[in-house]
């Protein structure tokens, strides 16, 4: 590790070692089961995790920049009703402009957890934050957050702490996950603690669709990368020409559903291991679930928070909603 020097703070990890993915063995599985499935967690390589800071520059991909001036709006508000020194433990790493506005919008807040199952990406993002916020103790978790895990102790006592959850990242977890991953944000929340939330709300088709799938086509490479990481990383054949990028706003379920449809019949060897596809047979890759607020609260409800406050975008697109423990 790089010597310490007064401008490099050294940050300290706590790590509970979650179990390694075995991209293999959910590979083969998942394209086993029917109807197939992979699951989006592979999508971040490093290919995937520039396509998909694109994605959220993107004239239809409305979620970063309205959640991003949500924020900028909120902040005082959210900064009154947090109060000073609070612990803020953001569920999963973020190095980038939201963490960076809450950090520096908040009241003196203490220190800083992100809790991320990356180890590389939680040690840089953590590493990033220390440096631009001498005064905030960053104390990165490297764990599985879908499970309950210990926080470390800040040196100094914090007055409450504060989960951060932005992205509308609930919305990938089918609604009885999210509400269990709720239940964990309430017990990591503690004691007169909160959790700071963004959640995607329902609109129309015509403005989701092309949310998922642009005109210049980077939500489809980025779709598609799931594919071509497979063929590098566990020696499979994939045509990328022979697969097409699909997203369908389900209405009735109340997501998006993001897949990889096969435009021919076709086999495809992975590690040794041939898989026959269909014309039009598809690989579910994702699911963005869009709420309305008032089911949204029943399931916060359900996890033992009380809504203390909605911030929205004038075109009510998207929400930041403040929870409480109840
Ligand atoms: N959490 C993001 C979302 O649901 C992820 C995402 C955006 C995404 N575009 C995508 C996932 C396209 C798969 C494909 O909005």
């Amino acid at each position: 590790m790089a010597q310490a020097g007064p401008h490099t703070p050294q940050v300290k990890l706590l790590d509970l070692h979650p179990p390694a993915d075995d991209f293999a063995r959910d590979v083969l599985d998942g394209l086993s089961e029917s109807p197939r499935a992979l699951s989006p967690k592979y999508f971040y390589d490093a290919r995937g995790s520039h396509l998909f800071d694109r994605i959220t520059e993107l004239p239809e991909y409305y979620v970063t920049r309205t959640e991003l001036a949500i924020m900028e709006a909120a902040m005082p508000d959210i900064a009154a009703r947090v109060g000073p020194d609070a612990s803020v433990i953001e569920f999963g790493a973020g190095s980038g402009q939201k963490t960076r506005r809450l950090l520096a919008g908040l009241d003196a807040p203490i220190s800083y957890v992100p809790v991320e199952i990356s180890r590389d990406h939680l040690m840089s993002a953590a590493q990033a934050i220390a440096e631009e916020f001498p005064d905030i103790e960053v104390l990165p978790v490297c764990a599985d957050f879908t499970q309950p895990f210990n926080l470390p102790q800040p040196a100094r006592m914090p007055v409450r702490n504060l989960v951060y959850f932005p992205g509308s990242t609930i919305g990938n977890f089918p609604k009885p996950e999210a509400i269990d991953l709720l239940r964990v944000m309430y017990t990591e929340a503690a004691q007169g603690g909160a959790l700071l939330i963004g959640v995607d709300l329902r609109k129309d088709r015509a403005r989701l669709e092309p949310a998922y799938d642009d005109a210049a086509g980077v939500t489809a490479e980025f779709n598609l990368n799931l594919l071509a990481r497979i063929n590098r990383e566990l020696d499979a054949d994939f045509d990328l020409d022979r697969f097409r990028h699909e997203a369908t706003w389900n209405p009735d379920d109340g997501r998006i559903e993001i897949r990889l449809v096969s435009m021919v019949k076709q086999s495809v060897e992975i590690a040794g291991r041939p898989f026959r596809f269909a014309s039009g047979e598809t690989i579910l890759t994702e699911y963005s679930h869009k709420y309305d607020l008032g089911e949204f609260a029943s399931m916060a409800r359900e996890a033992g928070f009380a809504v203390e406050k909605v911030w929205l975008d004038d075109d009510r697109l998207f929400s930041i909603q403040l929870l409480t423990r109840s």
